[in-house]
């Protein structure tokens, strides 16, 4: 049997990335000495710890294995230079909701693909509650945002996103005003579930959510989660190996981000989630993973917001499904770190599948056999991994512009991926 159709052992995946941007940020926010261990070190995660560190805050260097230690203060300080956010959308978006509530200018900026992301969506409201923007033509960075005393805000956001709530609550926690947003959908809730463990008031009624800033941020002591969006590679790989089973220890298990688990039971794969704990309110457990026959599924844009990330992989796994897949809603998906609608369609076709964009949808046809061909990151982290999931196959030949790319989000991907496949005495 092919080496890579067994899969075996208990392995990990690194810290959450939307949780580590979160707890560098509030612990950047908090006078005193603060420590985050299991903290994601990837590159995302190090553009928010520098950009911290331009505002003032003291951030021990990001290294896989180590605990990071933050020394905040209760206000930033004015940057001397533009802040550099790389890749990182998160970043951005959530900086720019703290600068709001602080008296300074800041001018943001970060790579290519950042570049071309949209802002107004976060620097529309903002200016609402009383920041001043100075944009290009365009809708996205560079820009310089001015904070200051801010007003309160009700804002209905244009499409579900964590990072546009997120930064109008961080917004109004600072600036000490209340805010009340109403959300086409429920996007994951680790800022609603950080701030309330300082105290801050949350009151969700339907898809209403009203903040009261009555909370303190204080320094703190945490163990970050393993990212379930990272995960979902590897669960995948056992999915599509023929034989074994695989265990992964401490993968957060925040309801707003495990909506893959249902998909991938509707489409004939059971994944086991067990609890284990709770961190800084949030839970985390261990996921078992086996092989399964799949068959086709609707995903509909209602579950789309809770399975953002996530739909590299699912549409990835559903070209090796019975049946054609439908993945609606995905009109997000187009504004992430590259047009991921395109370049799954596009990248699908290219290794030897059958995937089309229709409108906002994607339907993706199933198909046994062996893959080859190449495959067009545009330097995604998430296209890069779902299609080095599909190239673990046994016979694919599936070669990857800039597989290197993975570690915005997961370093170490490739040989996570590898240990997967190797009796437990030679794992590393
Ligand atoms: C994130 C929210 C999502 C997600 C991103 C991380 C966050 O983006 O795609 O990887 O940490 O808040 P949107 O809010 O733009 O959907």
């Amino acid at each position: 049997m092919s080496r890579s159709t067994v899969v075996s052992g208990l392995h990990q995946v690194p810290g959450d990335k939307s949780i580590t941007h979160r707890a560098l940020m509030l612990a950047a926010l908090a006078p005193g000495r603060s420590t985050v261990a299991g903290a994601l070190t990837s590159l995302d995660a190090r553009s928010t710890a520098s950009v911290l560190r331009q505002l003032g805050a003291e951030i021990s260097p990001l290294r896989p294995g180590q605990q990071v230690e933050i020394r905040g203060h209760r206000r930033l300080t004015a940057p001397r230079s533009t802040l550099h956010c790389g890749n990182s959308g998160t970043t951005a978006r959530l900086v720019l909701g703290i600068l709001a509530a602080h008296p300074f200018a800041a001018r943001l900026s970060g790579d290519a693909s950042l570049r071309r992301r949209p802002m107004r969506r976060v620097t529309e409201p903002l200016q609402r509650m009383g920041a001043s923007v100075v944009a290009g033509a365009g809708d996205g960075l560079p820009l310089t945002l001015t904070g200051g005393r801010l007003n309160p805000l009700h804002w209905t956001l244009p499409v579900a996103s964590a990072q546009i709530k997120s930064a109008l609550l961080l917004a109004g926690a600072i600036g000490g005003v209340t805010v009340d947003l109403i959300e086409p959908a429920l996007s994951r809730d680790h800022t609603e579930r950080l701030l309330a463990h300082f105290g801050y008031r949350l009151h969700r009624r339907g898809n209403l959510l009203h903040l009261e800033p009555a909370g303190v941020i204080g320094h703190f002591t945490t163990r970050i989660p393993g990212d379930p969006s990272s995960a979902i590679f590897l669960v995948a790989a056992a999915i599509l190996a023929k034989r074994g089973e695989i265990r992964i220890s401490d993968v957060g298990l925040n309801p707003t981000r495990t909506g893959f688990l249902a998909i991938l039971a509707r489409m004939g794969a059971t994944v086991d989630a067990t609890h284990q704990g709770e961190s800084l309110g949030e839970p985390y457990g261990e996921l078992v993973a086996r092989p399964a026959a799949l068959r086709g599924v609707v995903v509909s844009a209602e579950e789309s917001a809770g399975i953002i990330d996530e739909i590299p992989m699912l549409a990835a796994l559903a070209s090796r499904a019975e049946g054609t897949s439908r993945f609606e809603g995905l009109a997000e998906l187009r504004v992430k770190e590259s047009d991921r609608l395109q370049l799954m369609a596009q990248n699908l076709n290219a290794v030897g599948a059958s995937a089309e964009v229709r409108g906002d949808a994607l339907e993706v046809t199933g198909r046994l056999g062996a893959y080859h061909g190449r495959v067009v990151t545009l330097g995604d982290h998430r296209i890069a991994m779902a299609f080095s999931v599909l190239g673990s196959q046994p016979g694919s030949d599936i070669r990857i512009d800039d597989p290197g790319c993975a570690a915005v989000s997961f370093p170490g991907f490739a040989e996570r991926l590898a240990a997967l496949f190797q009796p437990a005495g030679r794992r590393s």
